[in-house]
């Protein structure tokens, strides 16, 4: 009998086989969490720096509970976001026993879970029975693939084994929230947004107030660098400019990419990777990228961010 791509999936990572798994938010390329030697080959395919920790996938709370310690809000705010609501929230605990590849957490003493919602994602995860460490995938330094598309165009000959999962519904990577201390930090924007956060808390969330590579290495400043300069909140392009727009067209433009044409902040959070990988094909022809303004409330805050992370680097 012929397995499906789940059980084929499933049995490369038991095996120790590094995998390409759809999630809500974006491609992941996964490993078996608790497997020195399977991590260590998601940083070789993607070039990544070894001190960037990985998040942890698991297909259930009681899963998540083996490997992280949940204080009573932590508990509240899985119950709230992954279970009942359904949200792509990273939360980043203080870590319980020593199964986890200590390539995983990076030496650090917390580990980053996350309920991925797409159910692809979970039975792949299920059928293990062990978490699955997924970092995006795609080469280190580069924008996160939102198709299986994109992840070929970003690991060519080293893609392995995929498993077919359409677009990615969210579009940006999951909103990280570092609860394992006695203040809740923001660590990643995402589509869980900040306000939500406060108001089931009751608190205030603070972000990182500078960049620091050990509480927040995502904010690797190359991390979403596309391959032209970029100029942001740009209301008139230069003529050889790649310009992405948003909102209706305001002004006829040769190289034009819309994030959402009707204004919706969702639309353009689900479409930014995709239109920033399609820059690298006007590398020859355009001279830089220019973004119109976006606004910056709830998802729109996390489109920022990858933005600004994105203009910090050109060329
Ligand atoms: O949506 C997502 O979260 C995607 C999909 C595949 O699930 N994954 C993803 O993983 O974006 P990655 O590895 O590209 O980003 C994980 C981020 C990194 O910025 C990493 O530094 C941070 O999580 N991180 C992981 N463990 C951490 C920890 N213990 N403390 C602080 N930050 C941590
Ligand atoms: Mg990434």
């Amino acid at each position: 009998m012929v397995s499906s791509p789940i059980q084929q999936a499933a049995a490369l990572l038991k095996q120790g086989e590094v995998v390409v798994i759809p999630t809500e938010t974006v491609y992941g390329l996964a490993a078996d969490a608790c497997n020195n030697q399977a991590v260590s080959r998601i940083y070789e395919i993607k070039g990544r720096p070894r001190f960037n920790p990985l998040i942890i996938h698991v297909s259930s709370i009681e899963m998540a509970q083996s490997y992280a310690i949940f204080s009573p809000l932590a508990l509240l705010l899985t119950e709230q976001f992954w279970i009942q609501e359904k949200r792509s929230l990273t939360l980043v605990l203080p870590k319980k026993g020593g199964h986890l590849s200590s390539l995983v957490t990076a030496g650090l003493e917390t580990v980053a879970v996350r309920l991925p919602q797409h159910s692809i994602a979970l039975e792949i995860i299920k059928a293990c029975g062990f978490p699955l460490a997924a970092p995006s995938a795609n080469l280190s330094e580069q924008v996160s693939p939102t198709s299986s598309l994109a992840v070929g165009q970003s690991l060519k000959d080293k893609t392995p084994f995929l498993v077919e999962g359409g677009d990615c519904k969210i579009g940006l990577e999951s909103t990280i929230l570092d609860v394992s201390r006695d203040v809740p930090l923001l660590l990643r924007p995402g589509e869980c947004t900040k306000e939500e956060l406060e108001k089931l808390l009751k608190t205030t969330i603070f972000l990182p107030s500078s960049y620091d590579p050990v509480r927040a290495p995502g904010m690797m400043k190359r991390h979403y660098a596309p391959d032209l300069p970029m100029r942001l909140n740009v209301l008139e392009p230069h003529p050889k400019e790649f310009f992405i727009t948003f909102g209706p067209p305001s002004c006829e433009h040769p190289y034009t990419r819309s994030l959402s044409i009707s204004g919706d902040l969702c639309e353009a959070a689900a479409n930014l990777f995709a239109i920033l990988n399609e820059t690298s094909q006007f590398q020859e022809i355009c001279t830089g990228i220019a973004v119109m303004p976006i606004p910056n409330e709830s998802i729109g805050m996390a489109i920022n961010d990858r933005l600004k992370r994105a203009s910090m680097f050109g060329g």
